[in-house]
Order: structure tokens, then sequence, then C-alpha cells
């Protein structure tokens, strides 16, 4: 197998004759993997029950003469007004009751039956005549589930988040409970009275709002598994998959990939943001966690600028090739793009494709030519695996419930994981993402930033992952409430509490920075902080009153009304132990601690004095060198580089070069 390169392939908005130059091109660039079909079905069901494949039958058998593999996309993901004009109940509607209307895409509700029914139709066809076509190497269900349309409120999703709730809760009294609605006169008397959180007065119950996103999550999940069981059925060896999107809220990507047999991701970093490249490593990581390691294939991303944000910056030269490096370096045995060739109309004309608007006389097609051609030397990464000993505890329960209104304060979950991701990417180390109840014993640092939601079992599982051996840190606003969004019985902490040596008294949270800016560089509000080991330094977002048990107090809040109270602390539990941090450090605080915590772990990153700009990841007997900065820099690291066939005892880097070490 090789590394798969390639892209979304869009014929469809094409006469024919553009359609041999494709393949030719194609060729040029050594593309072997096209996603065909994606946003099709207007043109291959373009009257209900009228289907016309045969284009689709010349560009597969194209592709297929051309070498070109094929990821055939099921086309449900935007459905063409045919079936909004006959059955409008398909349309999808958002919390004000208003109606999203055809002329985009993805304006189906995930709910309606006769969507699913549709599609399923749709799928059924496609996978008859292509299930035996040569070129079919995967299937690609849909595209980005819930990227639009990821909570619907119409009524057909009342009625199917209401039978949702009678499978979960078995009673209405149940629900009662779970909900909590003694509260503001919220009791209900039957699932009849329970809708959607459509618009309301106030605050809604927030185990209401978490159920819905649940079950929104859910419901989108069926749509997948709905059309996997017809591909499964009618071709058992064909690998199926749908795009991912990262970190994005509204899926819980644990869940969604048990279901696919390998992770398939899209990614658009802003070449814009400085901290790109740590926010794209990070997104790397969670994606390799989510099946255990297993080699993932980047589905989608631009060769240069998207079209979508308010200001679109082109990849700088090189850049393309440093990110995608970036990509296999943390476990990718793919690199795709959207879209082979510039659309000419559209709302996606001025994204960027491997095939511009200008030709092949561009910087951008000489760079995909040169990278395609590169990739085909390198074989010897695919399924090989990336080990990481640190990991960091991640959790969509948490992430819904955090960002809840009527909360102690607005705190942007991402932007906590990210800070401390970033910090452990500033110290050279690589890390794997966690479910809360995901085995830990093969990590020798483990932190759990503001786990808000952490039910019995995930509770278990840090406590006995620390008094086991391990090393815990967990940050504030963690193991606060349960599944249901209840108080944790015997108050925060819970058994945690114990872990840990401290008592939570009572929150003191400091204003939120830009919610938006992952690099937060905003001038926030701080408050003061010293430790012996630590030093003077500030945290921001957060502070409380906290209370050390058996902790050691490693720093304190100094000045104001906390003063003197803990800030972190450390505790010996069984044969481990556990950290626990009231604030948001500063960066150096945060790579103070972290050092320290890392080295009595034994945890050492691969180069032992970090560079900034140079990122450093091994996977599998290769070590990846990546200069994102903009300077030539000297890497001190040996071994025969597998793109140049030269080997030195340190490595040179031109400004965004690349070097692949072999350490066999
Ligand atoms: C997503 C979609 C693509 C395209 C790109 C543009 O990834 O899947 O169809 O719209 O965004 O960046």
């Amino acid at each position: 197998m090789p590394v798969w390169f390639g892209g979304d392939y869009n014929p469809d908005q094409w006469p024919e004759e553009v359609w041999d130059e494709d393949v030719t091109l194609m060729q040029r660039a050594n593309v072997n993997l096209a996603t065909v079909g994606v946003f099709s079905w207007a043109r291959i069901e373009s009257r209900e029950g009228e289907f016309d494949f045969a284009w689709l039958d010349v560009v597969l058998d194209k592709l297929h003469a051309g070498g070109v593999r094929v990821d055939l996309a099921t086309a449900t993901a935007s459905p063409p007004p045919w079936l909004s004009q006959a059955y409008p109940e398909v349309l999808p509607k958002t919390q004000d009751g208003v109606r999203l209307w055809p002329g985009s895409r993805q304006q189906y509700c995930p709910s309606s039956p006769v969507y699913r029914r549709f599609a399923a139709r749709l799928v059924g066809k496609l996978s008859e005549r292509y299930g035996d076509h040569p070129a079919l190497e995967m299937w690609h269900i849909n595209n980005e589930y819930g990227c639009h349309v990821s909570h619907c409120y119409c009524d057909v999703s009342a009625a199917a988040f209401r039978t949702w709730l009678e499978t979960k809760y078995g009673s209405i009294d149940a629900v009662n409970a779970a909900w909590g609605t003694a509260f503001w006169s919220q009791r209900y008397s039957e699932f009849a009275e329970i809708y959607p959180p459509r618009s309301m007065p106030s605050f809604p119950s927030p185990t209401q709002l978490l159920d819905f996103d649940r079950f929104s999550a859910q419901e989108l999940l069926e749509c997948y598994r709905a059309e996997r069981a017809i591909l499964r059925a009618a071709t058992p060896d064909i690998p199926i998959t749908t795009n991912f999107m990262g970190f994005f809220k509204p899926t819980n990507y644990w869940e969604w990939a048990k279901e696919v047999d390998f992770v398939s991701d899209d990614s658009y970093p802003d070449p814009a943001d400085p901290a790109a490249p740590v926010f794209g490593a990070m997104t790397r990581d969670l994606v390799r966690s989510l099946k255990g390691g297993q080699p993932w294939v980047l589905m989608e991303q631009a060769t240069s600028a998207v079209n979508w944000r308010a200001r679109n910056a082109p990849k700088l030269p090189g850049q393309m090739r440093t990110w995608s490096y970036q990509c296999i370096a943390r476990g990718a045995d793919g690199v795709l793009y959207f879209q082979w060739r510039q659309s000419v109309s559209g709302a996606e004309k001025f994204h960027s494709g491997l095939v511009p608007h200008m030709g092949t006389d561009t910087r951008v097609w000489r760079e995909v030519e040169s990278f395609g051609t590169e990739l085909t030397t390198l074989d010897q990464v695919i399924g090989s695996r990336v080990s990481a000993h640190v990991a960091i505890v991640f959790d969509w329960d948490s992430w819904w419930a955090v960002e809840q209104a009527a909360m102690p304060a607005q705190i942007s979950y991402l932007h906590t994981v990210f800070e401390w991701y970033r910090t452990l990417y500033d110290l050279g180390v690589v890390v794997d993402f966690v479910p809360p109840t995901g085995a830990l014993d093969q990590y020798a640092v483990v932190v759990a930033p503001t786990l808000q939601v952490a039910p019995d079992e995930a509770v278990t599982n840090l406590a006995d992952y620390a008094s086991g051996g391990g090393r815990l840190i967990v940050t504030y606003q963690s193991a606060i409430l349960d599944e249901n969004l209840r108080v944790l019985d015997g108050g925060y902490l819970g058994r945690l509490a114990d872990t840990l040596g401290v008592r939570v008294e009572e929150f003191a949270p400091l204003a939120a920075p830009d919610l938006a800016a992952m690099g937060a560089t905003a001038p926030v509000p701080s408050i003061q902080l010293s430790g012996s080991t630590l030093g003077a330094f500030e945290g921001t977002e957060w502070s409380e009153y906290l209370r050390a048990t058996t902790a050691e107090v490693l720093a304190a809040f100094i000045g104001g009304p906390l003063d003197g109270w803990p800030g972190i602390t450390s505790n010996t539990t069984g044969s481990g132990k556990g950290w626990y941090v009231a604030t948001l450090p500063d960066a150096g605080a945060r790579s103070s601690l972290l050092t320290g915590i890392l080295a009595e772990a034994g945890v050492a990153p691969v180069l032992a004095h970090p560079i900034p700009g140079i990122e450093v990841v091994e996977r599998g007997e290769l070590t990846f060198v990546i200069n994102h900065s903009g300077e030539t820099v000297s890497v001190p690291l040996g071994g025969r580089d597998i793109l140049t066939g030269v080997t030195a005892d340190s490595t040179s880097l031109e400004p965004k070069g690349v070097a692949i070490l072999s350490r066999s």
C-alpha cells in the first residue's frame, strides 16, 4: 500500500473533455486516490427515482485506467432540491424554528425517516453498481456529519428525541430525576410534554441540553450506521470511513471512532495564526488517539487558502509540505485535499485546489507535483506507530457542559486543553488523548484539564491510575458534576479529593479571555501566585478557595482575598502522585511544573533541548524533524535522511524544511 495522496474529485462540475486531462495531471502528481461523488446526489438522481450512473461509470473507468484508486462517496451529504420540494419535512429547523432551505448544502434533518429512506436507496444503488468496480478502494460515507446542521429542532426531531429519552430512561420519573426537574417547576408528567431545547425565556435545563447534545450526536451516527450496514452487506471487504473534523464539538468522536474502519480527518489550520502548528499537532494527536493509535488518513486539507475566513491567507511556500509531514509524523498514512480542480463557480471558487485556476505553471501546482512525487518514496512509514508516554484526558460531555450558560464563568474547554497541550508541545513531548474511562496504565503522566463531568467510573479510573503508581495532574473545574450534571456526591472532586489531598471550598473565577483566540494573546485578568520551586508567576482564568488536607502546597495565591490559599498542590497516593492546579498558570510556570513531573516520571523528549519552531516526532523507526520557522536551523540529531539519502551527525533545515531520519 502506498501513502495515499489525492483529494476530492468533482468531475461533475466540469465538461467531459477535462476528465482526460485530469487523469493525466493526476499521474504527473502521483495522485493515487480520488474521493469521488461527495456532492453528486442531484447529478446521479436528478428526479425522484431516476438514476444516471453513465457519467460516473466513465469517470471511474478513466481513473482506473490511469491507476488512480477511488474513495467512493455515498453522495448523501447534500440532498437534491426535488427531495425537499416533495417532502418539505426533511428540511431542518433551528432553535428559533427557522427552516433551512435548499441552495447551499446539508439541508436535512438527521432524524428524518424520509431523508434516511432516500439516502439508503441511493447508497444501495451505488453499492450495487460499483461494489465490484476494480477502482474501488474504500467507501466515504456522507461528508463531515454535522458540520452545518448538527442539531435540528423540528417536530420530527422532537419525536425522535422523546423516543431516545424513553429508551434511555424507561420512565418519565427517571427523566425527572436525572434532569432535576424539581427545579423551576419543570416536572414532566409524560414524554409528549418534552421538546428539544428550543428558544426559551431563560436558562434551559442543563441536563435537557446535555441530553439533546448526546441525542443529536447519536442521530448523526445513526445516519452513518444505516449507510454502513448497506455497504457492509454489499462489500464486506471494502473499508468504510467518514471524514471527521478534529476537535469538532457536536460529535463525540470517541463514539464515532468505534464505528469506522479507519479514522479520516479534515483539517484547515489558519496559515495566518502563529499557533497553527501547535493546534495542528494537537489535532493530529487526537485523531491518532481516537482509534487507539491506528494509522489514519488526512482526508481533506487545502493546498493553500480557504475561502471561508474573513481574510484567507495563502499557505507560505513550503508550508503545505511541512503541515502534511506533521500529519504523517503523527500517524497519518495518507494526505488528501479538498479539492482536485479549483472550482470556477459556486461558493468555493476561491478555495484553493491541487489544480489552481491559473493552471500548472504556478507555485501551488509545482509544490503539489513535487510533494506527490516525494511521497512515493515513503512506503516504509505505512502502518507504523507513534508512542506517547503522556496523555491528556479529553471528554465531549465536559466540553458540552462546561460551555453551557449559567456556570461560574465562561470557560473555553478547548482553550484550556490547548494551553496544557501547548506546554507539552514546547517541551517536545508527544501526547495521546484518552477518554475519561480509557486505559491509562501505559502513561507515565496523565493530565486532566477541566474534566467537569466525571461519573463514578471516570473518577475511579483516575484515582486508581494515580494510586497505582501514575502521575496525575488535575485542574480546576474537574470532577464537579456527574453524568446528569448533578454536583458529585461528597462534594467537588468526589473521591479524587482524597487522591489529591485537597478540598475545593468555593470558586473565585477570573474574567474569561477572548474565547475565540487559540493563542490567547489578548491581555486577560491574572492573579499572582508563588511557591518555593516555581517562584513567582501569574494565573489566569480561575482561582478558588482551596484547602490542602494531606497535600503539600507547591504554590499559593498572593495578595487580595485569596492571599495564602493554596494554588498548586501535590499529594502522594498509594504508589503514585496527584497534583491539583487551581488556576491556569502562565506558560513559564506550566513549563516548570511539567518539566519537574516529566523528569520524575522519566519522560524525556527526543531533542534534549527543544528548539522553538522545530517539531520532532518519532514514528516507528523514523524521526521526523520539521522546521515550522522562517529561519534555517541546525538540529543536533543525526542519521540517514530518507528524503535526501544523506547521512550526517546533525541536520540542517531550511525554512519550512523537513528531514526524516532513519534510526534503523
Ligand atoms: C469541508 C468540506 C469540503 C469543503 C471544505 C472547504 O472540509 O468537507 O466539502 O467545503 O470544507 O474548506
